[in-house]
């Protein structure tokens, strides 16, 4: 188990869900961490969480920023460097989910999820990349999701944006590997959440049908989530999952695609059924 005593953390999309826990989780550690999102309310109760939680020595820091504006970003970059001392871990999590028929979502949607989850990871990392580069240390964390290796009706802009993060990561791994610094991606499966709350909102029945269908929606806990997400930048493997059926997933997606095809076409045709059957 690595030491996390004195290392300094940074989490683009720290106040809330999977990125709060995680945020308590190093600190708990030891670590110091600093935090980003554009909501201050729930940026000054993560603080104050985290501040409880540290020891001497230990600092902690929260800013507000939409990662879609590459301009903040980059000026953020520096203050959160002087508020930690340093930056030893980026963790790029900021990101949402909206659920809906290609031929239907708005044409903003697609855009919006693009500067969010795509463009806002490109943003933070291109902010913080010089300071990896010149200290010649340290890792990057990129949270993708299970759409981001895999797709289902009524998540294709939500995948395409989750997908372009692993081709850029795959770059970004080569050119940090040149400065020894470590580049990862992360898979996260559903995950109970103030974003998975409000994706459910509005997600359509056909959706809602697909996973009663399925044997594979096991729904975790944040707190599980970001347990296993220190654990994988532990272990410093590019490709990162949580627990085995994401796993058995992930390995089938990649290495048996036309059984995965056919397994899941089969759950939307079921699922298809039940709710015309409802109409
Ligand atoms: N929960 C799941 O089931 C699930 C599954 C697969 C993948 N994921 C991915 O895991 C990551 C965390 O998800 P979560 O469910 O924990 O989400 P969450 O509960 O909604 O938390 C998201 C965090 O990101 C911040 N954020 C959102 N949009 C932002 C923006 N434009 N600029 C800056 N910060 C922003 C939020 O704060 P503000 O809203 O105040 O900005 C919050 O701190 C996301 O990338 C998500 O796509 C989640």
């Amino acid at each position: 188990m690595a030491d996390w005593r004195g290392k300094k953390v940074f989490i683009m999309g720290g106040s809330a869900g999977i990125g709060r826990a995680s945020a308590l989780d190093f600190v708990r550690r030891g670590a110091s961490v600093a935090i980003a999102a554009r909501g201050q309310a729930r940026i000054d109760e993560t603080v104050a969480e985290l501040q409880a939680a540290a020891g001497p020595g230990q600092r902690i820091a929260g800013f507000s920023v939409d990662v879609a504006d590459a301009a903040t970003v980059r000026a953020m970059a520096p203050q959160v460097l002087e508020a930690l001392g340093g930056l030893d871990l980026l963790i790029c999590n900021s990101g949402y989910a909206h659920a809906g028929a290609l031929h239907e979502v708005p044409d903003d949607d697609f855009r919006r999820l693009m500067d969010v989850n795509y463009l806002g990871h490109v943003w933070t990392v291109r902010a913080f990349m010089e300071h990896f580069m010149a200290q010649r240390s340290g890792q990057i964390f990129l949270v993708s999701s299970m759409l981001g290796f895999m797709s289902v009706w009524g998540y294709g802009a939500y995948s395409a944006s989750k997908y372009a993060i692993i081709g850029f990561a795959e770059a970004l791994r080569q050119e940090m590997a040149l400065f020894d610094v470590g580049v990862q991606v992360f898979y996260p499966p559903t995950t109970k959440t103030p974003g998975l709350e409000k994706e459910n909102e509005d997600k359509p029945a056909l959706s809602w049908a697909i996973e009663s269908e399925s044997g594979w929606n096991k729904t975790y806990e944040a707190e599980e989530v970001a347990d296993a997400m220190r654990v994988a930048i532990e272990r410093r493997k590019f490709h990162n999952v949580v627990g085995r059926d994401s796993w058995i997933i992930y390995t089938a997606a990649r290495h048996l695609p036309g059984i995965t095809h056919y397994l899941s076409d089969g759950e939307l045709k079921k699922a298809a059924g039940k709710v015309a059957s409802r109409s």
